[in-house]
């Protein structure tokens, strides 16, 4: 089988980005270096300790794990508590970690292993860009080895914090600019794409047949992300945006994409944090990022659940 793609993921968990984490571990094409954590869906002592007690709790005891940055670039913290819980993972109660985060920062992390990755680095940002933003800022040279960025975040269509702004995107709008406009490549997995990643009772159930602590507790915050994605959007069932982005790493064929230019609003009271995505080429600016448009939902899920059954 060919190498397998080097991989660092920044969470912020986080109900889907906890589900993120288990597929990253758990797919025989990806190597995941390492995990960064970032501020965002609560503050970052939180997200710190969720990433923790989920990897400790799936036996993740070698993935080494670094605290990022507290606070976005320029703006005031926006958590995103009437989803994720007081916890930012609420539901499940978790054993006493096992494991603790490294003594390095995040951002440093990022730095050295992008500028020793020479053949090659794919980030996978499912939080707001902080992390990556500053890791660009201070180290514009890590870009020679960056493959690709795939983030979840935005949407050419509809906000889900402002009517105008995604959450990731709205959290760090700075920051986002920053990685939208490095040109690196840049795969924006929004909205349009993840809300088609929806765990209908089918797909609980299936994960429920596994029946192993891990997808036990994928029940479990299924449960409650469930519940709130009801109350908060009256949606019949939670979307799994943060696991897309993972997902597209691992297979090409998982969702479609157009390439087109896609720019950050920062400016804006109404549309702060909006990704203007210039879907019929309209304007006279050079394309900078593939967004996400269909999602092949058998193969996602297929390649979800083979890797919860291997926990
Ligand atoms: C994004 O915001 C967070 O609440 C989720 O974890 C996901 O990354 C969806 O807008
Ligand atoms: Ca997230």
């Amino acid at each position: 089988m060919a190498d397998k793609k080097k991989i660092i993921l920044d969470v912020d968990p986080g109900h889907d980005d906890a589900v993120a984490i288990l597929l990253a571990a758990k797919n025989e094409k990806l190597d995941l270096k390492g995990i960064t954590v970032v501020a965002g869906n609560q503050t970052l002592e939180k997200t710190l300790q969720n990433t923790l007690n989920v990897c400790s709790f799936a036996g993740l005891n070698d993935i080494p794990i670094f605290a990022g940055m507290a606070k976005p670039l320029v703006r005031e913290q926006v958590i995103a508590d009437d989803i994720h819980g007081d916890s930012g993972l609420d539901g499940p109660q978790f054993p006493k970690s096992t494991l603790k985060e490294e003594d390095k920062h995040a951002v440093d992390f990022i730095i050295e292993e992008c500028l020793a990755a020479e053949d090659g680095i794919t980030l996978i940002p499912t939080g707001p860009l902080t992390n990556i933003a500053m890791a660009l800022i201070r180290e514009p040279k890590i870009k020679e080895n960056i493959d690709e960025i795939v983030l979840m975040g935005g949407s050419y269509t509809l906000g889900n914090t402002t009517p105008a702004a995604e959450f990731n995107i709205y959290v760090d709008g700075e920051a986002a600019k920053v990685v939208f406009e490095s040109g690196l490549d840049i795969t924006m997995v929004g909205l349009d794409l993840t809300h088609q990643a929806k765990a209908y009772p089918e797909i609980v159930e299936r994960i429920a047949e596994i029946d192993n602590d891990v997808s036990n507790l994928v029940v479990e915050l299924l449960k409650f992300f469930g519940y709130t994605y009801n109350r908060v959007f009256d949606f019949d069932a939670p979307p799994l945006h943060d696991v897309c982005a993972v997902a597209g790493v691992i297979d090409k064929d998982v969702f479609t994409s157009r390439k087109m230019r896609v720019d950050i609003e920062t400016d804006s009271e109404l549309n702060y944090g909006r990704t203007v995505c210039d879907f019929y080429g309209v304007v006279d600016k050079e394309a900078n990022a593939e967004v996400a448009l269909d999602l092949n939902k058998e193969l996602f899920w297929d390649l979800l659940i083979e890797a919860l059954k291997k926990y």
